[in-house]
């Protein structure tokens, strides 16, 4: 099969965590991921394109900051011309910086809102050039379950994400009439790097308000947006699917 017949998506943040086990929940041998990343080596990327690979799927995945407006332009203009289309887009890539708002700097504000927030204008702007003109899209924006609730400690973090929840359900009104589906997954305490690090004291706070009583698996995340990306989705737009063992109804 030439390598324009194969469907094609795109998935920020695809080295680690949820955005690997994304890539991995969509892996088949008919679709070509391409993956950024922002780690400061290619260790982790390489075992994703690797374990994509087991899957017969071919990944590729490059180190881009997709916060930088130009840099997202020009990556996705090389996917478009070397692959001829996009079908999917997961807006995944993310970072916190936390603290109380009484010292929170404001490096800490601007990376966050900068990372989580307008890296998701930056790729659906320059995506959507190209689904318009395929009259087909699926976009899937990962929020989180701070977004909707708010936590202490995290006002950057989900400041940033409520904005994707706003971000996700104004642009699923514009681009419905193109066939372009765009929804939010929203995790609630998943283990990933990004928990990884915080301190026991908070981990088993949110396992205490968690009613299925265990932390999330990137695979359960991961199932909510191949669900989004798939046909049986094709009549779902502008939605949340808060993924999170209850922790918030
Ligand atoms: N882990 C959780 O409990 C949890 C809960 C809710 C939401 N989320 C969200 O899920 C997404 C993935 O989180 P994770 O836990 O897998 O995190 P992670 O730290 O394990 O992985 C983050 C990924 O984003 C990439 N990244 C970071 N900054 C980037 C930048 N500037 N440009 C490009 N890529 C960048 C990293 O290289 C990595 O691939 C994030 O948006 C996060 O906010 C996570």
């Amino acid at each position: 099969m030439a390598e324009n017949e194969k469907r094609v998506a795109v998935v920020t943040g695809g080295s680690r965590g949820i955005g690997r086990a994304i890539i991995l929940a969509l892996a088949e041998p008919d679709l070509q991921v391409v993956f950024n990343h922002y780690d400061p080596d290619d260790v982790a990327a390489a075992e994703t394109v690797r374990l994509a690979a087991e899957r017969r799927c071919q990944a590729e995945g490059e180190k881009l900051d997709v916060s930088n407006y130009e840099a997202v332009q020009e990556f996705f203009r090389k996917v478009a011309d070397r692959f001829g289309r996009i079908d999917i887009l997961v807006n995944n890539a993310g970072i916190t910086r936390d603290g109380f708002l009484s010292r929170m700097k404001e490096a800490d504000w601007d990376a966050v809102l900068a990372v989580n927030l307008k890296s998701a204008f930056n790729c659906t702007q320059a995506v959507s050039r190209f689904m318009m003109k395929q009259r087909y899209g699926r976009i899937v924006n990962i929020a989180s379950v701070v977004g909707a609730m708010g936590n202490a400690g995290q006002a950057n973090y989900a400041a940033s994400k409520a904005g994707v929840i706003g971000f996700t359900k104004s642009i699923a009104r514009e681009l419905a009439s193109r066939n372009i589906t765009v929804n939010a997954v929203a995790p609630g305490f998943i283990e990933t790097d990004m928990t990884a690090v915080l301190p026991e004291k908070v981990k088993e706070a949110f396992l205490a308000q968690i009613p299925l009583g265990r932390a999330g698996r990137t695979e359960d995340v991961a199932q909510a947006v191949k669900f989004l990306t798939s046909e049986a989705a094709s009549y779902i737009t502008g939605q949340v699917i808060h993924v999170n063992g209850g922790m918030y109804m």
